[in-house]
C-alpha cells in the first residue's frame, strides 16, 4: 500500500451533516465528517488527548451532537477538533480557554467529485501531488452515470486491480465474455497493444476479444430471447468486443468496453484498500447508449452478477497479497498489463511511498499509534502519533527484484 495517492472514503451520499463515518483505509483509521457549510474533511480518527474514536460509537446523551460548530466531537472526552485537525476546546479545562499546540490530528486534503470524497492520504505539498483522475465525460451530454455502486471484498486491493487488468480470465470466468474456452483448436488471447505510460500515473491497454453472439448464451439470456439482455436487444452478430484498461496510481482502474462501436461503457474502480484482507471498490458505471434511467437498475444488477464471478475465484488466491517478486508466480504474454503495473507499483516504491507492512503490522494498535502524515507535517512539528512507517525506496524495489532462489 502506497501513500501520496487520492483515495474514495465515503459515498457523498452516506455522509450526512451531524454524524461522522469512521472510514478505515491503508490499514488505518479516519473520520469523514461535514462542516456547518456542507463541507467533507477527512481526519486521521486518533483522538491525541487519550486514544479515543472520534468516528467511533457513542455512549452518551442520545441527543447530544457529534458535530458542533463544524468541529467533530471525540466521545470519550468531548474535545473538539476542527476540519483542519486543530482542537478548539476541552471541556475539562473549560469550554473557550486555549488547548495546548500539540492538541492536534492529521487533517487531510479532499475533494468530493463523482459522488464519491476523496482524501489524499500523505503529506505532498499541493504542487507536488498526482492529481486525482479527470474524468472527462463525467456530467457531459450524451453520457449517463450508475450511482456509485459499492463491492466489499475479502482481498487485497492489488489482486483486485490486476484482475481487472487480465485479459486471459474472461473465458473461464464469465460466461458470457468468451467463448468458455470450448474452440481449443484456434483459441488464444489476442494480440494486447499496450501504452507504457498514458498520464504519467499509469499505463493503458487496448484488448480485442472474441465474444459469442448473445442469444446463444444459456447464461445470460434464455433460448428464444431475441438478444434481449437485462440491459436491452444487443447485436446477435457481435463477435469481437474492443476493450482497454489501464491504472491511474495504484488504486485506481479505468475500463473501456466498446460493446458496438461507438456505443461503450466506461468504467471506473476507485479502490479503496482497507488492510490486507478487505478492500472496497467504488464502481462507476458510465455509458454512452442505453441512457434511459429505467436502464440503471437492470445495469447495476448486471455488474454485481459480473463481479460476483470475479470474487468468487479471487476469495480463494492465495497468498492474499500480491507476491512482490515476479518470479513468485509464472507470467505469460497474456499477463503483460499485470507486468506493467506492477512495474508503476516499482516507481511508486522508487518514490519511497510504500507502507512498510511488516515493520507497521508488528506495532501497529499495539504499543503504537501510527497516522498516514499529512501536509501539514512538511510546515510544523509537535505531532503526537507517529507516522507509518514507510520502505526506502531502494530497499522496496530490492524486494521486489528479489530473485526466486530455486530459478
Ligand atoms: S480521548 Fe478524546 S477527548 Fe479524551
Ligand atoms: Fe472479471
Amino acid at each position: 500500500m502506497y501513500i501520496n495517492f487520492w483515495y474514495p472514503m465515503v459515498r457523498s451520499e452516506d455522509l450526512g451533516p451531524d454524524q461522522p463515518e469512521k472510514v478505515k483505509c491503508l490499514g488505518l483509521n479516519f473520520v469523514v465528517f461535514r462542516d456547518d457549510e456542507g463541507q467533507a474533511h477527512v481526519l486521521s480518527d486518533t483522538c491525541v488527548h487519550r486514544g479515543g474514536s472520534l468516528g467511533g460509537a457513542w455512549s452518551g446523551p442520545e441527543n447530544a451532537p457529534r458535530i458542533v460548530n463544524g468541529c467533530v466531537v471525540c466521545p470519550y472526552h468531548g474535545w473538539e477538533f476542527g476540519g483542519d485537525g486543530v482542537c478548539q476546546n476541552i471541556p475539562s479545562i473549560g469550554y473557550g480557554s486555549k488547548p495546548p499546540a500539540r492538541a492536534k490530528i492529521d487533517s487531510y486534503p479532499v475533494q468530493e467529485k463523482y459522488g464519491i470524497v476523496f482524501a489524499f492520504l500523505g503529506d505532498l505539498p499541493k504542487e507536488e501531488r498526482p492529481p486525482l483522475l479527470e474524468i472527462e465525460e463525467y456530467g457531459q451530454e450524451g453520457w449517463r452515470a450508475n450511482s456509485v455502486l459499492i463491492l466489499e471484498v475479502d482481498y487485497y486491493y492489488e489482486r483486485s486491480i490486476e484482475n481487472g487488468l487480465d485479459p486471459a480470465h474472461n473465458e473461464f470466468v464469465h460466461p458470457t465474455h468468451g467463448f468458455s474456452g470450448m474452440n481449443r483448436d484456434t483459441y488464444r488471447v489476442n494480440e494486447i497493444e499496450i501504452e507504457e505510460n498514458r498520464h504519467g500515473w499509469g499505463f493503458w491497454f487496448w484488448h480485442p476479444f472474441d465474444a459469442p453472439p448473445l442469444p446463444d448464451s444459456k447464461h445470460e439470456t434464455a433460448k428464444g430471447s431475441g438478444g434481449k439482455t437485462p440491459w436491452g436487444k444487443v447485436k446477435a452478430s457481435r463477435s469481437t468486443v474492443k476493450a482497454g484498461g489501464g491504472t491511474y496510481g495504484p488504486n485506481i482502474m479505468p475500463t473501456y468496453i466498446i460493446v458496438d462501436p461507438p456505443n461503450m461503457f466506461r468504467q471506473y474502480f476507485f479502490e479503496q484498500p482497507v488492510d490486507v484482507d478487505k478492500t472496497r471498490i467504488f464502481f462507476l458505471n458510465m455509458r454512452n447508449f442505453l441512457l434511459d434511467p429505467a436502464k440503471d437498475g437492470p445495469i447495476h444488477a448486471r455488474n454485481k452478477v459480473i463481479a460476483g464471478q470475479d470474487i468468487q475465484i479471487l476469495n480463494e488466491l492465495y497468498p492474499r497479497m500480491t507476491p512482490v517478486s515476479n518470479t513468485k508466480e509464472v507470467l505469460v504474454p497474456a499477463d503483460s498489463p499485470i507486468a506493467a503495473y506492477r512495474e508503476w507499483l516499482a516507481k511508486f516504491d522508487d518514490n519511497g511511498w510504500r507502507i512498510d507492512w511488516e515493520d507497521f503490522q508488528g506495532r501497529n494498535g499495539k504499543t503504537t499509534a501510527f497516522a498516514i502524515p499529512s501536509p501539514a507535517r512538511r510546515t510544523s512539528g509537535n505531532w503526537v502519533l507517529e507516522p507509518v512507517p514507510l520502505m526506502d525506496g531502494r530497499a522496496a524495489r530490492k524486494a521486489r527484484q528479489k530473485p526466486d532462489r530455486a530459478a
